[in-house]
């Protein structure tokens, strides 16, 4: 049944939804202080699965020619795949490395997510760094990724890390904002903008992944705001998964709205708000952010454990023009 837009019936309809999707939002990201050092550690959602099992699962999903599946796997922790199994990893921190690594500051950056995937079982085409800090490219987490075809993208100072990790010079690929790498014949990589937070490495990017079925996916890495930064990002994407922690520079609840407002994807996830205990984020300030700007964006907050499927708006359309039948 069609709902006429403005009608009472409309509104009734959306806010069963807001209601329905509120209830959806599981996890407390701040149930850990970070600045006492001796509190046992809660994690925000259980080891559910074993990292093998899960690893498997990813393997074994059937993803349909119109579609692709994304895994979350926390902070800027993404796997990609489309019908031809081709399976992208974007910023895998699958360690706890940072604990150690920051344990001068004076607060914790524990991660409070069970490490979903160990290395060793991790089974890739592309592993994809969008720079070189240790949430994005662990150099714990390379090192331990079990030798394969997998080839190591990222820019200038991720490439230092994979060479310090000794991934293997052919197996590793440099990227620039702007440069089109064809990943497989059916999956596209654009290298996107993406401004530095500090300077140990000015070499931010984002990343556009477009698939042949015409999906458009894109993640903007961690970035500082700038008022044009939107006219620097893709534009016309499906889905736009972006930073909102506002700790250590990145985009703030607000600024990501207003970044998801400006480039108008059709769906938004938020990501970077939940692995470490002294840097989370709020998915529901991002989404009254998005909300108070206007954004037509569906928001989206992505489980764990299980993939999200999204299917072509053509897929869509007509699944809705049969359903309406
Ligand atoms: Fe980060």
């Amino acid at each position: 049944m069609t709902v006429p837009p403005g009608s009472k019936d409309e509104q009734r309809s959306k806010d069963e939804k807001r209601s329905k999707d509120e209830k959806s939002i599981p996890y407390d990201f701040t149930a850990n202080d970070p600045f006492n050092r001796i509190a046992p550690i809660r994690y925000v959602v259980p080891q559910l699965i074993s990292s093998a099992g899960f690893m498997q699962s990813i393997r074994d999903l059937q993803v349909k020619p119109d579609e692709i599946a994304i895994w979350f796997l926390g902070q800027n922790g993404f796997l990609l795949k489309d019908a031809s199994n081709f399976l992208i990893g974007i910023d895998l921190y699958l360690t706890d490395s940072c604990t150690a690594a920051f344990a001068h500051l004076p607060f914790r950056l524990n991660r409070q997510l069970p490490v979903f995937i160990e290395p060793e079982d991790l089974r890739l085409d592309v592993f994809l760094t969008t720079h070189s800090h240790q949430d994005h490219a662990d150099p714990e987490t390379i090192r331990r990724v079990a030798p394969s075809k997998t080839t190591f993208i990222g820019p200038y100072d991720s490439l230092r890390v994979y060479r310090e990790c000794g991934v293997p010079e052919a197996s590793q690929r440099l990227t620039h904002p702007g440069q089109i790498i064809e990943l497989s014949p059916t999956v596209q990589m654009q290298t996107t903008f993406a401004l530095p937070t500090d300077d140990t490495d000015l070499n931010h990017t984002g990343v556009l992944l477009t698939f042949a079925n015409g999906i458009r996916f894109y993640n903007t890495g961690d970035t500082a705001y700038a008022e044009h930064l939107s006219t620097l990002l893709p534009h016309d994407i499906d889905i736009c998964t972006i930073c909102i922690n506002g700790g250590f520079r990145n985009l703030a609840a607000a600024q990501a709205a207003a970044i998801a407002n400006a480039i108008q994807p059709r769906v938004v996830i938020p990501c970077h708000y939940d692995m470490m205990i002294n840097n989370v984020g709020s998915p529901q300030m991002f989404r009254t952010a998005l909300e108070l700007a206007g954004s037509t964006a569906q928001f989206v907050l992505l489980p764990y454990y299980e993939p999200w499927i999204y299917q072509s708006p053509g897929a869509q359309n007509q699944a809705a023009e049969t359903g309406d039948k």
